[in-house]
Order: C-alpha cells, then structure tokens, then sequence
C-alpha cells in the first residue's frame, strides 16, 4: 500500500507532506473541491491516485506539485459570449470582461467581434478609426470574403494588420487586443449559408476562424468572442474555437426564454466537432431591485438544474453602464463604470468568471 493507511492516518514512514487526499490538492491549488474534481475528470494529465479508498483518492505531493506548476504555466481559455435575444448586454458583458481581466487581473486578453453591428469593435476603437481599417479591409469581413472566392485567387485577409493592439480608451486597460468586425459581415454570412455544401470540401465553413486565428491564441491568456444574436455560420466560427460560453440576460421572461435552445444548439455543435463546450455561466444583467419579476426570473434560474450556473454578481441597470459604450477616454475603471457600485459588481463578475473558467480547463 506504499505507506498508506486506509484509516487516513499516516504511518511513520511517510513525510506528513507527501501524501495529499482531494482536499490538500485544492488547499495546494488555491482552488475549491470541485475545481479539482473537474481536473480529474477532465485533464488527462492529472496524477493517478497512489490509492483510492472508499472514493477518496490520495495522491503522491510531489506528483500533484508539478501538476499545478505545469498547469500555471500556460493555458489559453477561449470564451464566447451568446445569446439568441438581442439587447441584453452581451457586447457590454464582454468588453467588461475584456477589460476588468486586464487591469485588474493583469491577464492578457484577444476580444474577437463577430457581430456585424460592430458594436464591440466601436467601444473599443471608436467609430473613426473602425471607418479606415474597414476600408482597408482589414476586418474579419475579409477572411470570410476570402472563402468565397475561387481557390486560386489570392487571399486577402492579413491577420497582422487585422490585429489592433492595446485597444480600450481606458488607460489603465493595456493588454487587450481586438480583432475588428464589419457591417459585411451580414452579407458574408448570407453567402455562406447558401453555397452549396461541395464547395467548401476542403474548406469547412465553420472553420475558417480557427484556421485564421490559431497561431495568435498562445500569446493570451483569455480569448473573448462577441457574438450576434443567432447561431448562423458566423457564430458557429467563435464556438469552434471556444472552450465555453457564457450567456448574459436581463432577468426577465422574454429574454431568459430561448436558454435551453442555446445550450441544446451549442451541445449538438460541440458532439459534431466531437468536443465539449462547456456552459460557464448565466450572467444576469441590467439588473433592477424594484420589479418583483427580475428577483422572481433569478430565483428561477438558479433552482433550475438543467440550466448553466448563474454569476452570482448581477450587473446592474445603470446610466453610467449605458454610456460606457461611448468611445471616450478615461484613466480608471472606476471612472469609467461609476462610483455607485457598478465597478465592483464588474470586478466580483470578472473574479468569479475566472474562477469557474479555470474550472473547465
Ligand atoms: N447594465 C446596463 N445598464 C444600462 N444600460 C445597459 C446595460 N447593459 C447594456 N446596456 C445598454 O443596452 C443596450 C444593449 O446592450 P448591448 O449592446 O451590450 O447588448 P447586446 O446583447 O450586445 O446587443 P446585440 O444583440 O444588439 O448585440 C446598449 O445600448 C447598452 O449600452
Ligand atoms: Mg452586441
């Protein structure tokens, strides 16, 4: 039994150190329990146990140290912001995200606009400086044109130039880059949806992100995609390269109504590719405290089993929160969110999505 007791107590033999059970490796980690037993279970490289009595598996310290080391070393998480109602915050959920993971928790971050609307790329770059790169063609418009030309033509889409670095208009922001969209992203995607299925034999039509995109992912450490408000091609281009998703909703009937299609569309998507995309959260916003149907929607929410988690951070309806998507400068998150709670709430939203991301890694 190699120095183990069954019992749990430590023969003298053994280093009182050198054997941890499941609650030592999250005291190890700095993480919760079942943060570790999603490792088990999903992360091939997670020590074996050197014994498993009655489930509750002990490991070798030293195994597990190097595990953790491996672990921090680097991983890039690649998250996607969905939801099939349009005007609930996701734009405003991920540039926040974007950001607060940046400032606040020094990581380095790629925001990835598939939403024609251009919404993201606007609050982050301004309206003017997203004129001239789209008439450079240096947006993701172009990488999709590209799949629409004959075979032999050149392509067009030129990542390094497609790459805006250190965007966000908030000083203190300075490691988020941004892969700008484009209003012809809407004709893109009719026109992708409707070649005839042959001609993409070689060149799958929901993989053309990936291919694009896979020699940057390394130099992050999270990879926001905004969606638009469908599960078309484009979409379904984010979702290839995304490890999870999360889906921000105001707390109310009509836009919680569609959930279960996302995550019964997104699952379908994920068994195609053979792959899982997780279901990271729900994240309740434009929050009010007065109608008793928010507080009634959440409480749904949570005690529904089959639904994602919800952030237990509700971002709250505010004016402040409204004009942030104006492309104006500012030193501090603070500044830029408001004083009336609204940092904080993004700041404990941020933590927490950290926190189950790397629990699905
Ligand atoms: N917490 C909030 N408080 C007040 N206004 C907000 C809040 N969150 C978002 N808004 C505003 O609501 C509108 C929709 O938000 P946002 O663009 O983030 O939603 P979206 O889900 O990305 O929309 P779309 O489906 O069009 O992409 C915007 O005008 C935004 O500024
Ligand atoms: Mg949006």
């Amino acid at each position: 039994m190699n120095g183990i007791h069954v019992g749990g107590v430590l023969p003298v033999v053994a280093e009182p150190d050198e054997f941890v059970g499941l609650f030592g490796v999250a005291e190890m980690a700095g993480v919760s329990r079942t943060a570790v037993a999603n490792w088990r279970n999903r992360d091939r490289r997670f020590p074996a146990p050197i014994a498993d009595p009655r489930s509750s598996p002990v490991f070798q310290a030293a195994r597990i140290r190097r595990y953790l080391k491996q672990r921090k070393k680097h991983m890039v998480h690649v998250i996607s912001t969905i939801n099939l109602k349009g005007g609930v915050g996701k734009t405003t959920t991920t540039v926040a995200l974007a950001e607060f993971l940046s400032a606040e928790f020094s990581k380095r971050v790629l925001v990835i606009d598939l939403d024609p609307q251009t919404n993201l790329t606007t609050v982050l770059i301004g309206e003017e400086r997203w004129k001239s790169l789209n008439d450079e063609g240096q947006t993701l418009a172009t990488l999709f044109k590209d799949a629409l030309r004959p075979e032999d033509e050149a392509a067009h889409f030129d990542l390094r130039k497609t790459l805006q670095r250190r965007v966000s208009p908030v000083s203190e922001v300075w490691q988020v880059d941004l892969l700008p969209s484009s209003l012809d992203l809407i004709d893109v995607q009719d026109r992708l949806a409707s070649m005839p299925s042959g001609r993409f034999f070689s060149n799958n039509p929901t993989d053309l992100l990936r291919k694009a995109v896979k020699s940057i992912l390394d130099d992050y450490d999270y990879v926001l995609v905004d969606c638009p408000p469908n599960l078309g091609i484009v979409t379904l281009n984010g979702l290839r390269i995304s490890d999870g998703y999360i889906i921000p909703t105001i707390p109310d009937v009509l836009s919680t109504y569609g959930i279960p299609q996302i995550q019964q569309r997104v699952k379908a998507f994920a068994h195609s590719l053979g792959e899982e995309i997780a279901e990271v959260g729900i994240v309740v916003t434009k929050y009010r405290k007065a109608p008793t149907v928010h507080m009634n929607t959440i409480r749904r929410l949570e005690n529904d089993p089959e639904l994602p988690a919800v952030l237990s951070s509700y971002i709250p309806e505010a004016n402040q929160i409204a004009a942030s998507a104006e492309f104006v400068g500012t030193g501090t998150l603070r500044q830029k969110y408001g004083y009336q709670g609204q940092y904080d709430t993004f700041r404990s939203m941020t933590k927490e999505f950290i926190e189950l991301v790397e629990e699905i890694a």
